[in-house]
């Protein structure tokens, strides 16, 4: 086979996702947002409605975090120039990193180019070490929610162990956990539990104070413990009285927390919060990070600017504002015979719809309508569950949160 046939390989799949109905390329270009209270998207000219954003505070266009990321571009220059090691280090990411601690309360935070790229090396270097001379062994039980984020997926494959050494663990049924944890004791090293905060598709938290207990009962069974990891991206900066995401709502602990500023923080980048022995070994064997660059600097700059604002007053009012918003919602839900697919506390708010063109045909007329929302389809989520989710912000407004509910109506048969 030639580079040609390879070609008409990749034109072969490409016609093979366009027919199943799941593509992803054509995406809508944003020109531009409006300049109000409620930035509208602007495409084709047109202003949007976006109900499908992860900038739960509607931070991205907040005039401090604009300011920060213009004074650490004057600053520092636009690029890093190099990886952190190297010559790129940059006072604005050792003090993201400070502040990024202290929110989680924690010892020590390291930042990555994305949470994607910190899962990656996160994962991987927690279950073994870079070498074969690393004093970290491979000798590691991983246990993971089957409904873990691509990136958990991703890092703990990455990490290429054997079957048996990894453990897919029911959808939010932690005694599973505790089974499988009884069964490979005196076989492995350490155990890691890992799992998402929230579960994006229906907003669900994971039970964390029962993964919590579970590690700590068997923690003296395996000889390097039993470490529980946390990618809360969706929580932080969302949920919880001040923020501080699954933990706050479950008034649980994780080991090793994994976040992202690109969501509730409204900026871009990942990182990792845990104690200081955690994070001074990744930084010596972190691949994401040792050989790819960080977030620029002005990123940075408006990230740091992001946890300081979430961390104080305006932070707590936004929090407060986003749950009023969730209630709210839920409040003009009630009595029109739209029916939600889980009772979501979070700004996740997943519509039922059951059938797969049903959902595609309403986001598609409620784009008509200036909204821009997304279906989640099967195999996404289970046959018959197919969603409409409905990602409210801060920066919505009643009028427009009625008028989302509205048109969700008109449109639903
Ligand atoms: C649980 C989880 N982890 C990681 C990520 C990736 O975050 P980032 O965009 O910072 O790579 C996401 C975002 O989709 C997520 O939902």
């Amino acid at each position: 086979m030639g580079r040609a046939d390879f070609g008409k390989l990749l034109v072969e799949e490409v016609t093979r996702i366009d027919r199943a109905k799941v593509s992803k390329r054509r995406e809508r270009v944003i020109e531009g947002f409006t300049k109000d209270r409620h930035p509208r998207a602007i495409i084709k000219g047109r202003p949007y409605l976006v109900v499908n954003s992860n900038d739960y505070l509607g931070l991205r266009h907040h005039p401090a975090l604009l300011a920060a990321e213009a004074e650490a571009s004057e600053q520092y220059g636009v690029g890093p120039g190099a990886v952190r090691f190297i010559s790129g280090s940059m006072k604005v990411y050792a003090d993201l990193e400070e502040a990024v601690a202290k929110f989680h309360g924690r010892e020590a935070a390291m930042v990555f180019s994305s949470a994607f790229a910190a899962n990656l090396a996160v994962l991987f270097s927690l279950i073994k070490g870079q070498s074969k001379d690393s004093a970290v062994g491979g000798e590691t039980l991983v246990i993971s929610d089957e409904l873990n984020h691509r990136s958990i997926i991703d890092g703990i494959r990455a990490a290429g162990l054997a079957r048996e050494q990894k453990a897919i663990f029911p959808h939010l049924e932690p005694e599973v956990v505790a089974k499988i944890l009884a069964d490979n004791r005196g076989k492995y090293r350490r155990g890691l539990i890992v799992t998402d905060g929230v579960f994006s598709m229906l907003g669900e938290f994971q039970d964390l104070k029962s993964l919590r207990a579970i590690a700590d009962r068997f923690d003296e069974d395996y000889p390097e413990g039993v470490w529980l990891i946390v990618d809360d991206a969706h929580g932080i900066a969302a949920s919880g009285v001040t923020g501080r995401g699954t933990e706050e709502v479950t008034a649980t602990r994780a080991d090793v927390l994994i976040g992202t500023l690109g969501k509730g923080f409204g900026v871009d980048g990942g990182y990792v919060a845990a104690d200081q022995r955690v994070i001074d070994y990744l930084r010596e064997a972190a691949a994401t990070y040792i050989y790819s660059n960080p977030v620029a600097p002005g990123t940075a700059g408006a990230a740091l600017a992001a946890v300081k604002l979430v961390a104080g007053r305006e932070g707590r009012q936004l929090l407060k504002k986003l749950a009023e918003k969730v209630t709210f919602f839920k409040q003009e839900l009630a009595g029109t015979g739209l029916q939600m697919a889980a009772d979501s506390s979070h700004p996740i708010q997943p519509l039922l719809i059951g059938k797969p063109n049903e959902a595609t045909r309403i986001t598609g007329e409620l784009f008509q309508e200036g909204i821009m929302v997304t279906s989640i389809n099967y195999p996404v989520v289970q046959k018959g569950r197919d969603e409409i989710r409905i990602q409210l912000a801060a920066s919505h407004g009643r009028a427009e949160i009625e008028e989302l509910v509205e048109k969700l109506v008109k449109i639903h048969r």
